[in-house]
């Protein structure tokens, strides 16, 4: 599985507060069977002023640390960043791009987007970048009308659930939205936009549930196939139809075979 949405970059937002916090959050991510993480702190002009210089330096001190502990992880940088007007500069900028990928992860306010909202988008998708929204089901504009996200989807951003939302962590009204999304095929992306909190995080679990409520190829296409054509910088289609696996034979069907 790859995780391309966490705050395990130690230090820097409300995410893990030191690099041993994050040392053993990877550990237990890659028992779970995580196999690729992109750290994305939070990018908010005055809140978490995290620059290319604080990420570089950071990443760096984790990488030293997973290795010395001889985890076997593979991380990547990123950011999450907050939707601010003229935000296409701090993008090229500080490179908030994932992984040098064109493909930027991007937040909202979750009690109303703002009017410019549509226009920033805009303006990013225009300067060839690829705009995922964090975690759609979390905003009120979203949770009161799901269907809303195929517009934006028309206007070329990926819409990206968090794992805890499809187990019911941020309440019910968050995990019916996601929900929605997801049996409407307007999701591309599930993470755990894990901040090494008390909270349950798990991919593997909404793996779990993917498969058990809709299919397996539907928890393959968004937790792994897609995280890693982001990391490629593939195109990724914006309208997917994944098709239902057919069902194993069963004892009856092989016998029959044989016999054929
Ligand atoms: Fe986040």
């Amino acid at each position: 599985m790859i995780d391309i949405h966490t705050h395990i970059l130690p230090n820097c937002d409300d995410g893990s507060p030191d690099v041993n916090t994050s040392v053993e959050k990877i550990r237990s991510m890659v028992e779970e069977g995580v196999t690729d993480i992109v750290l994305t702190p939070h990018f908010m002009r005055k809140l978490y002023h995290n620059t290319a210089d604080v990420i570089d330096e950071r990443f760096d001190l984790l990488q030293k640390a997973v290795k010395e502990n001889g985890i076997e992880i593979t991380l990547h940088k990123g950011a999450e960043v907050y939707l601010d007007y003229n935000i296409v500069d701090d993008i090229k900028n500080e490179k908030f791009y994932i992984n040098d990928t064109k493909y930027v992860l991007v937040e909202t306010g979750m009690n109303g987007f703002p009017v410019n909202f549509l226009q920033i988008l805009y303006d990013i998708v225009r300067n060839g970048f690829r705009p995922i929204l964090a975690h759609p089901e979390r905003y009120q504009d979203i949770s009161e009308n799901p269907y809303q996200v195929e517009d934006l989807i028309f206007r070329n951003v990926y819409m990206q659930i968090n794992a805890g939302s499809l187990l019911g962590h941020y309440g019910s009204k968050i995990q019916e939205t996601a929900w929605i999304l997801l049996n409407n095929g307007f999701v591309h992306f599930v993470a755990s936009d894990d901040h090494c909190q008390s909270e349950d995080y798990s991919l593997s679990k909404a793996f779990f549930e993917i498969k058990n409520n809709l299919d397996s190829s539907l928890a393959e296409l968004l937790i792994r196939k897609n995280p890693q054509k982001l990391l490629n910088n593939e195109k990724i289609d914006y309208i997917y139809m994944e098709t239902v696996p057919p069902p194993p034979p069963s004892f009856w069907d092989k016998l029959r075979k044989i016999f054929k």
